[in-house]
C-alpha cells in the first residue's frame, strides 16, 4: 500500500506542501519516495529510495503550483531509485504516482513498446502515463485521455496524473483510498488537494469531497469535476466539512509512534468503551436476530474477531463464525439475506475485508464495521459502522486499536446476554488499571527481559480460551517489528507437534488468567519446562512453574485486553535492542490495500 498527495491551485510552494503531505502518509509506506512538481512548461522531478527524511527541501524551492508525490510500498519491481514514483510519459510532460495494482501490465508493456514507447522501470506503474501519452494523442483532452487509459486497467488502483501542458491535475480511483480536500480563504477558492487519506493535507483545509470506487475528478485549481470512470457521466459531490476529531499524532516525548500509541491506551481504552448504549444494544439485537453472523478481518484485527468468538460464547451464549478476510469468499455459501457481516478494521481500507464486504452485499447481507478511521471506504460502505474512538494509530504494529477492537466487541457480547451495564463496568474498571499498569517501573521490567531473550530467533506464545487468540496476536506483534521468529499456540496443541521445537532456554510466554481454562493452561506450561523451555508468565497470579512473571491485574473476561499489552511494549523492546526501527518494519505497511 502506498501514499499519494497532489496539488493544484493558487499557492507557488506546491512542492513544500508535498514533503509535508508525504511526511503524514510515511505510515503508509516508505520504501521510496518521489515529488513532481511544475510551475507551467518545466517539470521538476526528484526521487529516491529511503525514507521521506530524505527529501531536501531546497530542491523544490523553486515556485510551483501543481505537484504529485509518492511514498511507496513496493508490490511489483524491488526497491531502487528507478523504480520510485512518479512515473513519466515518453515525452516528459504527464508524471503519476499510484497506489495499487494494473495487473495486465505486462500485455500492456508489451503494447506501448511496440508503438516506440521506451521504460525506465521494472514497475507495472510505468505503463500508466504511457499510456495517457497514448489516448491524448487520440483525443486531445488530459482528463478524458485519463479516463480512456484507465478502461484498460485490470485490477484494485488509485492513481494520480498532472500534465504540465494543460496544467491539470486528475485522479481516478478503483479499490484503493482517494479523497479531495478543497483550500479556501475566507470563502474564496484557493485550490484542491487530492490525497490517500486526509492527514496529509488536514493542516491545510478540513473540507472534503469524497472520491468513490470507480470515479475520477479533474481539476486545474479553479474547476474540478467529477466523472464516472466507465461512462463519464459528470458527478456532483458535496462538500463536507470534517467535524470530528483527528488528532494527528505526534511522537510527542516518545522516540518511536509504537511506544507513543501502546502508551495511548491508558486512556483510549476508555474512549473504545464510552460508546451510545442503545446502539451497542441495537447492534446486539441485530446478532441475536442474524440468522448467521459471521466475524471477518485481516492480521491483529483478525485476532480480535477470533476472541470476539469466546466473548459471544461464553458471555452470551451465542455463536458467531469467524473467518480471515482474505478466506471469506470461500464462505460465502452459508451467506443468507439475513445474515450478518461484522468487519473489524483499524484503517478502514484493507482490501481483502473490502472484497468481503462486497461478496456480503452481493448476498443481500448487511454489514457493519467496527472501525477506526471515521470516513474511511469500509465506513462509507458499510450498512452501520461502530467507531472505536482510539485516535489515530500511525505506527504499523497496531496495538491501541486492537485493545479498542477487543473493548467493543467484548461490551456488544454483554449486551447480547443482556448484561450490558456489568460489561461497561468491568471493562471500565479494566481501563482505568492500565495507567498504574503501565507504570516505568513495569516498562522497565519488559525492556530488562528483552535485553535477556532478544538474542533467541524463536519464542513460543501458548494461550487458551480468549488468550489463544492473544497467544497467536503476541506472535504478530513480535514477529513484525523484531523479526524474530514468533508462533503463538493454543496450549492444548502443544503435544500434537510444536513441542518437538521446543529445546533448552527457549523463551515461551503463557498467557493466563484466573478462569476456567488456567489448570490446562498450566499443565502446557509444565509439558514447556519440562523440555527446558524459559518460561514467562504473563497474568493475575504467580506460579512456581514461571522463570519470569509479568503481572497484569485480574480482569475476569477483560483479560485478553490486560495481557496483550506487556506483549506489546516486550515487542516494542525487543525491536529496539535488535537494531529495528519499530515505526518502519521491512516489507509491511500500515494499511493493506492491495489484494
Ligand atoms: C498489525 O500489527 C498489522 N500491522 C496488520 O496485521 C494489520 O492488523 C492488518 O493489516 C489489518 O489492518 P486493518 O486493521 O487496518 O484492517
Amino acid at each position: 500500500m502506498c501514499g499519494i498527495f497532489g496539488y493544484v491551485g493558487k499557492r507557488t510552494d506546491a512542492g513544500t506542501i508535498a514533503i509535508e503531505g508525504l511526511k503524514n502518509l510515511e505510515y503508509r509506506g516508505y520504501d521510496s519516495w518521489g515529488i513532481a512538481c511544475t510551475a507551467g512548461k518545466e517539470l521538476t522531478v526528484s526521487k529516491d529510495i529511503g525514507p521521506i527524511g530524505g527529501i531536501r527541501s531546497e530542491d523544490f524551492s523553486a515556485p510551483c503550483s501543481l505537484a504529485v508525490a509518492h511514498t511507496r510500498w513496493a508490490t511489483h519491481g524491488g526497491v531502487t531509485q528507478r523504480n520510485a514514483h512518479p512515473h513519466l510519459s515518453e515525452d516528459g510532460s504527464i508524471a503519476v504516482v499510484h497506489n495499487g495494482i494494473v495487473e495486465n501490465y505486462l500485455e500492456l508493456r508489451r503494447d506501448l513498446k511496440e508503438k516506440g514507447h521506451t521504460f525506465q522501470s521494472e514497475t507495472d506503474t510505468e505503463v500508466i502515463p504511457h499510456l495517457i501519452e497514448e489516448e491524448l494523442k487520440k483525443c486531445g483532452d488530459f482528463a478524458e485521455a485519463v479516463r480512456n487509459a484507465c478502461l484498460h486497467f485490470d485490477g484494485r488502483y488509485a492513481i494520480l496524473a498532472l500534465h504540465t501542458g494543460s496544467n491539470m491535475l486528475v485522479a481516478a480511483r478503483t479499490g484503493s483510498p482517494l479523497i479531495v480536500g478543497v483550500e479556501k480563504t475566507d470563502g474564496v477558492l484557493n485550490g484542491y488537494f487530492i490525497a490517500s487519506d486526509i492527514p496529509a493535507f488536514m493542516k491545510h483545509t478540513r473540507i472534503v469531497q469524497y472520491l468513490d470506487d470507480g470515479e475520477m475528478v479533474a481539476t486545474d485549481g479553479k474547476m474540478i469535476r467529477f466523472q464516472d470512470i466507465k461512462t463519464g457521466e459528470v458527478r456532483e459531490k458535496r462538500e463536507i466539512s470534517i467535524t470530528y476529531h483527528i488528532e494527528q499524532s505526534q511522537k510527542g516525548d516518545f522516540e518511536h509512534f509504537m511506544l507513543k500509541e501502546i502508551m495511548d491506551q491508558k486512556e483510549s481504552v476508555t474512549r473504545a468503551v464510552n460508546q451510545d448504549e442503545g446502539e451497542i444494544r441495537t447492534i446486539a439485537e441485530a446478532i441475536l436476530r442474524a440468522k448467521g453472523t459471521f466475524l471477518v478481518g485481516c492480521g491483529t484485527a483478525a485476532k480480535a474477531c477470533m476472541a470476539a468468538e469466546y466473548f459471544f460464547s461464553v458471555v452470551a451464549e451465542h455463536h458467531v463464525n469467524f473467518a480471515p478476510a482474505s478466506e471469506f469468499k470461500l464462505f460465502h455459501h452459508f451467506l443468507k439475506p439475513e445474515s450478518l457481516l461484522i468487519v473489524v478494521s483499524q484503517s478502514g481500507e484493507t482490501a481483502d475485508v473490502l472484497e468481503a464486504m462486497r461478496i456480503a452485499r452481493d448476498k443481500g447481507s448487511k454489514v457493519l464495521a467496527i472501525v477506526n478511521v471515521e470516513g474511511s471506504t469500509i465506513d462509507r460502505e458499510a450498512d452501520y459502522t461502530l467507531l472505536i474512538n482510539v485516535g489515530q494509530e500511525r505506527a504499523v504494529a497496531s496495538t491501541k486499536a486492537l485493545t479498542g477492537q477487543l473493548a467493543v466487541l467484548l461490551l456488544i457480547a454483554y449486551a447480547m446476554g443482556e448484561r450490558l451495564k456489568e460489561g461497561r463496568t468491568l471493562l471500565l474498571e479494566t481501563a482505568s488499571t492500565i495507567n498504574d499498569m503501565l507504570n516505568p517501573r513495569f516498562v522497565e521490567r519488559l525492556e530488562v527481559l528483552a535485553a535477556k531473550i532478544h538474542k533467541n530467533e524463536n519464542l513460543f506464545i501458548i494461550g487458551k480460551s480468549w488468550n489463544y487468540p492473544m497467544a497467536m496476536e503476541s506472535a504478530i506483534k513480535i514477529q513484525e517489528v523484531s523479526y524474530v521468529h514468533a508462533e503463538g499456540f493454543a496450549g492444548g496443541e502443544l503435544k500434537h507437534g510444536p513441542i518437538a521445537l521446543i529445546e533448552e532456554g527457549t523463551p515461551c510466554i503463557v498467557l493466563t488468567g484466573n478462569d476456567e481454562a488456567l489448570q490446562d493452561i498450566l499443565s502446557n506450561a509444565q509439558e514447556l519446562k519440562a523440555r527446558g523451555a524459559f518460561i514467562i508468565g504473563v497474568g493475575p497470579t504467580k506460579f512456581d512453574i514461571f522463570d519470569e512473571w509479568i503481572k497484569v491485574p485480574d480482569a475476569g473476561s477483560a483479560q485478553a485486553i490486560l495481557n496483550i499489552i506487556p506483549i506489546q511494549v516486550l515487542a516494542y523492546f525487543l525491536a529496539v535492542k535488535r537494531g529495528k526501527n519499530p515505526d518502519m518494519p521491512r516489507n509491511l505497511a500500515k494499511s493493506v490495500t492491495v489484494k
